[in-house]
């Protein structure tokens, strides 16, 4: 199995608009955080597809140790 890389010590805030998907970079590879760009190919991750239900921002997880994925849940303090 694979191993998630950090790539942010903290969460990116993202203005997300209702009813819009979103692509969550699991892997920690992409150079489009939080976004998967593709760069988990021959990995054993895939992106997590995310719906916004409301206009609003929201804050995904840049260390990919939240047990709430896509979403922080403070596991990069800890
Ligand atoms: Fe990953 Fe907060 S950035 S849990
Ligand atoms: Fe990380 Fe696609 S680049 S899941």
């Amino acid at each position: 199995m694979d191993k998630a890389v950090r790539a942010s010590d903290t969460p990116i805030g993202i203005d997300v608009e209702a009813g819009k998907h979103y692509f969550w970079c699991s892997c920690g590879r992409s150079a489009k955080q939080p976004f998967c760009d593709g760069s988990h190919a021959g990995t054993s991750f895939a992106p997590l597809k995310y719906t916004a239900t409301e206009t609003r921002k929201v804050f995904f997880c840049g260390c990919k140790a939240t047990a709430k994925s896509p979403l922080c849940d403070g596991s990069h303090s800890r």
